[in-house]
């Protein structure tokens, strides 16, 4: 009787198999565990003939090294596999997913091809920190205190009144020079790209953050024939030849005379169009001769040396390449949009 039941339950284990663990763990219970068959039949075991027992005694043991044999391998393979529920959705067969290519940000492309054409001027790449001090953002710069200046361009503040003055979000790149002539003394030949910040409600035309490139030459005899001579090269190299421009005297605290530079529009060509809102040129970047006074302000000898400076958004640079009508786009980092821009440059 117990020799049929055990040769019963022999095949049901031999044929037992399993990835779920908790079937398996129903399997330990019914088998192995304290009320489990085993422990049932070795009670029973005890009542059987003494000549039984001879014979018996070693199928039953057997028996039970099979159930626990099983038990173990089957626990291991389910460790092995990771699988610990029947409702696991891990398919291992299915194809492995592709990698998005990305692509370089206009912004970059565009920051790229404008160093690239001064670095054949020879001018090197410098850099600077966006949490600056009243002295590198304003006063070095020649704006005086309470000057009307200092509300063209609004500003975020850190930290009003600390032991340094007030310490700010950097408005613009012209605080990089400030930082550049500081430390050594003329000549100087570098452009300054980075990331500025104005506190401006966020619109299609206008971003709290923007990108600049300030541009730096300071040595003897620096004319503003000169800063004339190297921005006309500038646009030829990157909007094409016989791309025209013009300068407007305007007014930057920190260069003296100052000017704006206009190019003729890249988009109708001067025909009059929704960029140049039908001039047929449009505003590119703000220039001038370095003002003696900040000069004198970084430690230069203004009687011996003169320079001249400038500075443009990266953003309208490539605006006017690109015709990217909403600013907002280049913070979103959507490659569908990003993809579509390649320069000269890659
Ligand atoms: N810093 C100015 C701005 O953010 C741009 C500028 C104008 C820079 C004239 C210059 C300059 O170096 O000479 O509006």
């Amino acid at each position: 009787m117990l020799q049929d039941q055990i040769t019963q339950y022999t095949a049901e284990i031999n044929s037992f198999d399993t990835t779920s663990a908790e079937e398996l763990e129903q399997f330990r219970i019914r088998f192995l565990g304290t009320k489990g068959i085993i422990k049932d039949i070795f009670d029973e075991f005890k009542a059987v003939s003494p000549e039984e027992k001879r014979t018996l005694g070693k199928v039953l043991n057997e028996f039970k090294q099979l159930a626990e044999a099983k038990y173990q391998s089957l626990n291991e393979s389910i460790a092995d596999s990771g699988i610990k529920t029947e409702d696991s959705k891990l398919d291992m067969t299915l194809p492995g997913e592709g990698f998005e290519v990305g692509a370089r940000h206009p912004l970059a492309l565009v920051r790229r091809e404008i160093i690239e054409i001064f670095n054949k001027l020879g001018f090197s790449v410098a850099e600077g920190p966006e949490i600056e001090d009243d002295w590198h953002n304003f006063s070095a710069l020649n704006f005086p205190e309470e000057h009307p200046a200092r509300d063209m361009q609004d500003t975020f503040f850190i930290q009003k009144g600390g032991e340094k003055g007030d310490i700010a979000l950097r408005t613009h790149t012209s605080s990089v020079q400030v930082r550049m002539m500081e430390a050594g003394q003329p000549p100087f030949r570098a452009l300054m790209p980075g990331r500025v910040y104005r506190n401006e409600a966020i619109s299609a035309r206008a971003h709290c953050f923007f990108h600049q490139v300030e541009g730096l030459y300071v040595d003897e005899n620096v004319s503003f024939a000169d800063l004339k001579q190297t921005l006309f090269y500038f646009v030829q190299e990157l909007y094409g030849e016989g791309t025209k421009v013009r300068f407007r005297p305007s007014y930057f605290p920190f260069t003296e005379p100052s000017a704006e530079m206009d190019i003729s529009c890249t988009i109708c060509k001067g025909a009059g169009c929704q960029m140049c809102k039908y001039s047929g040129w449009v505003e590119i970047l703000g220039c001038g001769m370095v003002d003696p006074n900040v000069l004198e302000n970084c430690g230069i000898d203004s009687k011996k040396y003169s320079g001249f400076a400038f500075g443009m958004g990266i953003e309208r640079i490539a605006n006017l390449k690109f015709e990217i009508k909403d600013l907002r786009l280049f913070s979103e980092n959507d490659v569908r949009f990003l993809k579509q821009y390649k320069t000269a440059i890659i």
